[in-house]
């Protein structure tokens, strides 16, 4: 099937306005241009509208601690059906947000469909942050730093679906790649939980080949669908300063474009979120113009021909 581009111009979930551009300045940079040049049949969906929020049964102590709540909601319910549907009909969706909440839907959408068919779904987690954050822990109550807590089935936040079925994500096909920052109770909850976690330290001890061939081996060992949410604040700040939530110290230029090219190389990656780019805060365009690039690497773009990698099954 195609590759469908679905933008999602989301800021609710994020301290900081100015996500809302970030599908326009992704457009801008040239990312459907460049998949279509690449030979891939490209669809674009254009923007979702913005829905009226919506009443939320969630607990009284929960519900005044999450910032915009109704409107996340809403927002949530429209992006599940939408990932679901696209799921569905069989090609690449590529989400362009939009802050890091719309993977609430994302995700949920896409492990619906793979319920359905009877697959498997594992999520690679590319971010800073762990974003597993519920309303008891919060420390900001921004509800784009609690989108793995909900996808991996938090109850408290189980109501942001409404009626919409909801197929939790294991936590043990979750794996959180990048992570360097991390709030107190975030920390004692990611501890406990059974979540995949590389964080930058391991990173620098092992590089991100080593580790994500492991992720990758276990993914096709499950035959399974592989979800990729890409956080701009994964990247170092100096390379991607469009984004509200910079984190000192992130993946380089040749790391986040070899993560790129193993996945492809994988052929297990179905669906991709490109979150939190932040134009308003970014420098002539830099950043789109480098989630440009590392998109064209996870479909397929390389320096030269390359040898087929050998896929271990464990
Ligand atoms: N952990 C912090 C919080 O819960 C920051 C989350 C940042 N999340 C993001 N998607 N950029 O507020
Ligand atoms: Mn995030
Ligand atoms: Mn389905
Ligand atoms: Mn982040």
């Amino acid at each position: 099937g195609p590759v469908s581009l679905l933008g999602i111009p989301l800021e609710l979930g994020a301290a900081e306005a100015g996500s809302i551009m970030g599908p326009a300045a992704l457009r801008t940079a040239g990312l459907p241009a460049l998949l279509g040049a690449m030979g891939h049949d490209v669809v674009d969906r254009g923007d979702l509208p913005h829905p009226a929020p919506v009443d939320v049964a969630m607990a009284a102590d929960d519900a005044n601690v999450c910032r915009n709540l109704g409107q996340i909601a809403a927002w949530t319910r429209m992006i599940h059906d939408h990932a679901h549907g696209m799921a569905r009909e069989g090609g690449f969706p590529i989400f362009l947000g939009g802050d890091h909440s719309l993977s609430m839907g994302t995700v949920s959408g896409i492990a619906r469909h793979c319920h359905e068919i009877g697959r498997d779904l594992f999520v690679l987690w590319l971010d800073a942050h762990a974003d597993f954050n519920t309303p008891a822990t919060t420390p900001s109550g921004n509800m784009h730093g609690m989108s793995v807590a909900f996808a991996c089935g938090d109850p408290s936040l189980r109501p942001l679906l409404g009626d919409r079925p909801f197929i939790p994500v294991k936590a043990d096909n979750v794996h959180l790649f990048g992570l360097r920052s991390i709030d107190t109770w975030e920390r004692e909850a990611v501890r406990g939980c059974g979540i995949q976690v590389s964080d930058m330290r391991d990173i620098d001890d092992h590089g991100v080949s080593t580790l994500l061939q492991r992720f990758i081996d276990q993914v096709a060992a499950a035959g399974a669908h592989l979800h990729v949410s890409l956080d701009v604040d994964f990247l170092d700040p100096s390379l991607a300063p469009g984004v509200g939530t910079t984190v000192p110290g992130g993946a380089t230029y040749r790391e986040a474009h070899l993560i790129m090219e193993m996945l492809q190389e994988s052929g297990l990656v179905g669906s991709l979120d490109i979150v939190e780019l932040n134009p308003f805060l970014d420098e002539r365009g830099k950043s789109a113009r480098l989630l440009t690039e590392l998109t064209a690497s996870l479909f397929g773009r390389t320096i030269i021909d390359r040898p087929a990698r050998q896929i271990r099954v464990a």
